[in-house]
């Protein structure tokens, strides 16, 4: 998957896009077929712990990227641009989107609306870095959008989104997350642009559909947006496994034979005694 196919697929059929964060689990994406991993700066929620995304800077998103890089044979791989590694300094901007390129083998980066961001993605785009935008809700930022709210419920503020999303088209943005909208709006801005729309809570209009890995596999109990539906519960999976170790260690059940390794009893005999 190029960036060039993905435009193709505008209007042929949906694309699919998920989050991953580490080596076995950006393997089984891929064999899965999807078609774009990102690298998201949700590694701060589901990943490590922490509370914001705004937590997570250069160093842990390249160290996490390159470990997808290497598990990935056919997705298209979109590195997360981290809150202030974009949004203080454009020389800085594209800085960092370079290293997201060359010292993690990304085909693009991803950045969040900001004042300022016109401007920015139009200097990473022109330094030859492909960036999808993402308008909406947008976690970094979250204080000054009222917080993890849908956004663009009113006529005002719809306008808002579908300026931003012609905006980031016209800046030559290649495709736009939308995050939190209503899915009416969403089929909107769908609607007017030529690049691929990509919801994570905006509807069946979107273009694509992206999702926190973490959410879909049901790995991560703190919190779950009611957008987010579990294909599975790994959460429960896990415990129950770790819970059967622990009892079978206790009872001395584990390891049995079938996980030992033999000496041949002549060869044990040499040693008894000694
Ligand atoms: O960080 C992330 O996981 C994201 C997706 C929700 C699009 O930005």
């Amino acid at each position: 998957m190029n960036i060039l196919d993905l435009l193709q697929l505008k209007d042929k059929r949906k694309i699919t896009m998920l989050t991953a964060y580490d080596y076995p689990t950006a393997y089984l994406v891929d064999k899965a077929g999807i078609d774009i991993i990102l690298v998201g700066d949700s590694l701060a929620n589901v990943v490590l712990g922490l509370d914001s995304t705004a937590t997570v800077g250069m160093p842990e998103m390249l160290h996490h990227t390159k470990a997808v890089r290497r598990a990935i044979k056919n997705a298209l791989l979109l590195g997360d641009m981290p809150y202030n590694s974009y949004q203080t300094n454009p020389e800085e901007a594209v800085n960092n989107a370079r290293c997201f390129i060359e010292q993690a083998g990304c085909a693009g980066v991803k950045l969040e609306w900001f004042k300022d961001c016109l401007e920015v993605t139009k200097k990473i785009i022109s330094a030859g870095i492909p960036v999808m935008g993402h308008i909406g809700l947008t976690p970094q930022t979250v204080d000054r959008i009222n917080g993890f709210k849908c956004q663009g419920k009113d006529a005002e503020s719809a306008r808002n989104l579908i300026a931003q999303a012609q905006a980031l088209q016209d800046a030559g943005c290649f495709a736009i997350v939308l995050e939190c909208v209503p899915d009416k709006i969403a089929g909107l801005i769908t609607g007017k642009l030529k690049i691929p729309t990509i919801g994570i809570g905006a509807g069946v209009h979107c273009d694509g559909q992206v999702l926190v890995i973490n959410d879909l596999l049901g790995l991560f109990e703190r919190h779950t947006p009611k957008f987010v539906k579990k294909y599975a519960d790994l959460s429960s999976e896990i415990t129950k496994a770790v819970e059967k170790y622990k009892l079978e260690v206790l009872r001395g059940e584990f390891p049995d034979q079938e996980h030992s390794y033999n000496i041949e009893e002549d060869e044990f005999k040499k040693i008894q005694g000694v």
